[in-house]
C-alpha cells in the first residue's frame, strides 16, 4: 500500500492527525494493535484545553463535544477544611471543557468511518524502516499476514508502549524522567457531581480530586501508594477515605454508589528530545509524558497534532518543509511548559512519604499564597486553561 503519512498508534492523536490531514485532501493509513472497543474501553481524563477543542472542530467532529460538554469558567483547590477557586474566566477570559477523552475518541473513530478513513486493526510486528532516508515504508502483520505500506511520512503516535520512540537511535535521543512516589486510584461512579467545578484536594491523608463526565457520571481520584492493588480498595473504603481528603461540608454532599470503573495509574514525567528523526515523527504519549494532576496528558498531544498538521499541510501545498523542520522544536517548547506546569501542581497537592516538616509548611505556604494573590492566581489560570500554540 501507499500513503502520504503512515500513523502509527489509533489513540487520539493519531485519530486527530489523521483526520485533519483528510480535511486537506492528504491521505494516511493508522495502525492500531488493539481493537476499537479495546480502544475505546481505556477510561483516561475528561478536560479540554480550547485549544483542542478548536483542533476538534477544525477536524469537522465537535458537534456532540459542544452539545454534551459542560463549561467550567473555574476549578477549586482545597486544603485541610479550606477550599478557595481559581476564576478561569476573570484572569484568561477563557473556560475549559469537561468532555470525556473516551468521547473524544469514539467521535474521531466516528468521523474516520464516515470518511471511509483507513485504520488497522489487530496489528502486529509494527517495524518503521528507512525513516533516515526520503523514502520510509512500514511493515507489520494482520492476522499473520505480512503488509507493507510505503510513504512519504510516519507518525509515531503509538503511546509510551509503541515501537516508534523506539526506532530512534539511542544516541540519537535524549530522555528525561521523574517518577513519583505514589499513584492515582481512581473511580467511575453513575452517581450526580459532588460539585458544579472539579475539586482538587491536598489532605493530611494525602490528595483528592472530584471530577465529572456528566449529570450522573463522576469520576474521583485519591493518591495511593504504588504497592496498592484495586483488590485493595472495596468501594466502601475508597468512599470512606475520600470523604476524609476533602473538605467537611464537601463530604456531607457526596453521593456514594457503586463504581463502573476502578484502576491504578502511577504518576511519571516523562519527554524525549527530539520529536523528530528524519521523516519519523512522534506525537503525544509516544513522546511524552506527565502526571495527571494538571490534566495536560490529551492536551499537549493535541498542540503536538497542532505542529505537526500545520507543518504537513505547509509541505503538501506549499512545497515547503519549514513547518516539519522546526516541528520538534516547536513542540517541546510546549511540551516542557506542560511537564513544568504538572510537576509544579503535582508538587503542591500530594503528601510525599519523604515530606518534612518544612516540606509540609512551604506547600501551605505556596497554598496560602496560591489562595491570597492574583498574579499566582493568574499564573495557574493561565497554565490550566491552556497555553496559547
Ligand atoms: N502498533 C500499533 N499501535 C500501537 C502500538 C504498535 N506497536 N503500540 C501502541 N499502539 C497503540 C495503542 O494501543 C494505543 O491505542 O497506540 C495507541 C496510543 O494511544 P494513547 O496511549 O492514547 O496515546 P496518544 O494517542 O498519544 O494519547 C495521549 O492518552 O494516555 C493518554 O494521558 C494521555 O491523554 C493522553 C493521551
Ligand atoms: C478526569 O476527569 O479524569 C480528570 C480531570 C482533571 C485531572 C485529571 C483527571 O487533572
Amino acid at each position: 500500500m501507499k500513503t502520504n503519512v503512515a500513523i502509527i498508534g489509533g489513540g487520539p492523536s493519531g485519530l486527530l492527525l489523521s483526520q485533519l490531514l483528510h480535511t486537506r485532501g492528504i491521505e494516511s493509513i493508522v495502525l492500531e494493535r488493539k481493537t476499537k472497543d479495546y480502544v475505546l474501553g481505556r477510561i483516561r481524563a475528561g478536560v479540554l484545553e480550547q485549544g483542542m477543542v478548536s483542533l476538534m472542530e477544525e477536524a469537522g467532529c465537535a458537534d456532540r463535544l459542544h452539545a454534551e460538554c459542560f463549561v467550567h469558567d473555574g476549578t477549586f483547590v482545597a486544603y485541610g477544611d479550606e477550599m478557595f477557586r481559581i476564576d478561569f474566566k476573570e484572569h484568561t477570559g477563557t473556560p475549559v471543557i469537561v468532555y470525556g477523552q473516551t468521547e473524544v475518541t469514539r467521535d474521531l473513530y466516528e468521523a474516520r468511518e464516515k470518511a471511509d478513513g483507513q485504520i488497522e486493526f489487530n496489528v502486529e510486528d509494527v517495524v518503521i524502516h528507512n525513516a533516515d532516508s526520503d523514502a520510509p515504508y512500514v511493515t507489520y502483520t494482520v492476522d499473520g499476514q505480512e503488509r507493507r505500506i510505503d510513504c512519504d511520512f510516519v507518525a509515531g503516535c503509538d503511546g509510551f508502549h509503541g515501537v516508534s520512540r523506539k526506532t530512534i537511535p539511542a544516541d540519537k535521543l535524549r530522555e528525561y524522567e521523574k517518577v513519583y512516589p505514589f499513584g492515582w486510584l481512581g473511580i467511575l461512579s453513575e452517581t450526580p457531581p459532588i460539585n458544579h467545578e472539579l475539586i482538587y484536594s491536598n489532605s493530611e491523608r494525602g490528595f483528592a480530586l472530584a471530577s465529572m463526565r456528566n449529570e450522573n457520571l463522576c469520576r474521583y481520584y485519591i493518591q495511593c501508594s504504588l504497592s496498592d492493588t484495586e483488590e485493595d480498595w472495596s468501594d466502601e473504603a475508597f468512599w470512606e477515605e475520600f470523604k476524609k481528603r476533602i473538605p467537611a461540608d464537601q463530604a456531607e454532599k457526596l453521593i456514594t454508589g457503586p463504581s463502573i470503573e476502578k484502576s491504578i495509574a502511577p504518576l511519571r514525567s516523562f519527554v524525549t528530545e527530539p520529536m523528530r528523526w528524519g521523516r519519523l515523527f512522534l506525537c503525544g504519549d509516544a513522546a511524552h509524558i506527565v502526571p495527571p494532576t494538571g490534566a495536560k496528558g490529551l492536551n499537549t498531544a493535541a498542540s503536538d497534532v497542532h505542529y505537526l498538521y500545520n507543518g504537513l499541510r505547509d509541505y503538501y501545498e506549499n512545497g515547503s518543509s519549514k513547518g516539519i523542520d522546526s516541528y520538534s522544536e516547536k513542540a517541546l517548547a510546549r511540551v516542557w511548559k506542560a511537564e513544568r506546569f504538572s510537576w509544579w501542581f503535582s508538587s503542591l497537592m500530594h503528601r510525599y512519604p519523604d515530606q518534612t516538616e518544612f516540606d509540609l509548611k512551604m506547600q501551605v505556604a505556596e497554598l496560602e499564597y496560591l489562595r491570597s494573590n492574583e498574579a499566582a492566581q493568574r499564573a495557574m489560570a493561565e497554565n490550566y486553561v491552556g497555553l496559547p500554540y
